[in-house]
């Protein structure tokens, strides 16, 4: 197939690896980045966020199936453009991608679908803002209503800096506050056709910028899959995802499809197991999972290693979500062996990234024994031979698998330890938890 990936970040390196493996396609990157260059061909005059633009080119390179990686193309509705020439697209129209554009929508979808999720207040002022917090009390939870890339939520037990991160937004909208969940997070992504879903397997993001889940929430820090400790909790992790399936998944497609938005692209559930806790022996029937926010893209981290241990091939998957097939296909298989992704931010991120700095030893680092990388913020070098340049907070994803978490996160460092950024940060602790 001739596939075009739009977007430019580690998770677009990452699906356009997992479709260069299956061999035998053609693949474009806009804009790309210079370490996906290696992998696609670029079309970096190409503004993936234009819908009359993207449906030109792909009509006049005959292209089968164009995959959007971020949530900007989504929101702008470069999906329903292409969708309303026939040209077959992963990635839902510009009505559904609201499920993650505007939290407000994600709770109103979510109550009328009956799917379980933590309280939340809305609130357009000040003084509402002030009794939101007071009536869930700490730690408090405040989100912008709008596409803040990760960064508009806080989590804090100061209620002064709850406020103020809602106050920096109020001007642009109102804020949701909501309810502390306190528990262990899972990613789990489902592929949907608008009508039936296929889960993938569950990952977990680090979603703060330190060691110790310390610091700032960022976009992500690195990201482990699969998660051993589902089994603990629900017998098997086949037995969570079919509850997620059930509980999450299904209702909110269905409810989406009854307002006349079908959603066809990835649905990303990020959730919260709360209660329990222990080891069960009934089978996570004390444990209540809630949705903490819906993303209507893959996640990056995420992806990284979810797709580094897909054994199906991927396009096959994406084009029958494209193409409302999905239910001919058969579940998708992964490999039981661990994969972990370390991400490589710029000094200074998620605040104020310091760019514009070179990268050396990453050809060192990529050939460390199971280990790949994913770029997001490269650029070419200066000049002929020289080192690729940092362009942005999150710089690239060092993705590694092993036998256990233990090799996975020894490979990953040892890949680190290859590479020089002045001033680059990462964190060490990634699935540290669950290698042995
Ligand atoms: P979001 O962008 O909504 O995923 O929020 C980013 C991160 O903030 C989540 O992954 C959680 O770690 C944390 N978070 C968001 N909402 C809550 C909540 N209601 N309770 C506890 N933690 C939350
Ligand atoms: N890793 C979190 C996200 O993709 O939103």
């Amino acid at each position: 197939m001739r596939i075009l990936v739009l977007g430019s970040g580690a998770r677009e390196h990452a699906i356009l690896l997992a479709l260069k493996r299956e061999g035998g396609h053609e693949l474009f990157a806009a804009p790309g980045n210079a370490g996906i260059a290696a992998d696609a061909t670029l079309v970096p005059r190409l503004d993936a966020n234009d819908p009359g633009a993207v449906t030109e080119y792909a009509n006049d390179e005959d292209i089968d199936l164009v995959i959007i990686g971020p949530e900007a193309p989504l929101v702008a509705g470069v999906a329903d453009a292409l969708r309303e020439r026939g040209i077959p697209v992963f990635g839902p129209g510009r009505a559904a991608a609201a499920l993650e554009g505007s939290k407000a929508f994600a709770k109103r979808i979510m109550d009328a679908a009956g799917v379980p999720t933590g309280g939340a207040t809305r609130a357009a002022t000040r003084a509402e803002v002030d009794a939101a917090l007071d009536a869930y009390g700490a730690p408090y939870v405040v989100k912008a209503d709008g596409l803040a890339a990760g960064k508009g939520v806080i989590v804090t037990e100061d209620r002064a800096a709850a406020l103020a991160h809602a106050e920096s937004f109020l001007d642009a909208g109102p804020v949701l506050v909501e309810e502390f969940l306190s528990g262990p997070e899972v990613s789990l992504f489902f592929v949907s056709d608008g009508d039936t879903v296929r889960a993938l397997s569950p990952a977990q993001d680090f979603k703060r910028a330190h060691d110790g889940d310390a610091g700032p929430n960022t976009g992500g820090m690195g990201a482990y899959s699969p998660l051993p400790w589902l089994a603990d909790r629900f017998g098997s992790e086949r037995a969570f995802i079919e509850r997620v399936t059930a509980e999450v998944a299904e209702p909110v497609i269905r409810q989406l499809d009854a307002e006349g938005t079908p959603f066809i692209g990835l649905l990303y559930a990020g959730l919260i197991l709360t209660g329990g806790g222990a080891r069960l022996t009934g089978e996570g029937a004390d444990t209540e999972i809630k949705v903490i926010e819906f993303n209507a893209r893959f996640g990056d981290p995420e992806t990284q290693v979810v797709l580094a241990r897909l054994e199906s091939p991927l396009s096959r998957l994406l084009m029958s979500a494209a193409s409302g097939t999905l239910e001919d296909e058969p579940e998708p298989t992964f490999s039981p062996a661990p994969a972990i992704t370390v991400v490589l931010a710029s000094e200074g991120y998620p605040e104020s990234p310091v760019t514009g700095r070179p990268i050396e030893g990453l050809r060192a680092a990529a050939s460390t024994a199971g280990v790949h990388l994913a770029h997001a913020a490269t650029a070419g070098p200066d000049a002929p031979g020289g080192d690729l340049i940092s362009t942005g907070g999150r710089v690239l994803s060092v993705i590694a698998t092993g036998e256990t978490f233990a090799l996975a996160r020894e490979r990953a460092y040892a890949a680190l330890g290859e590479i020089t950024l002045e001033g680059g940060h990462y964190r060490r602790d990634i699935a540290a938890r669950v290698a042995d």
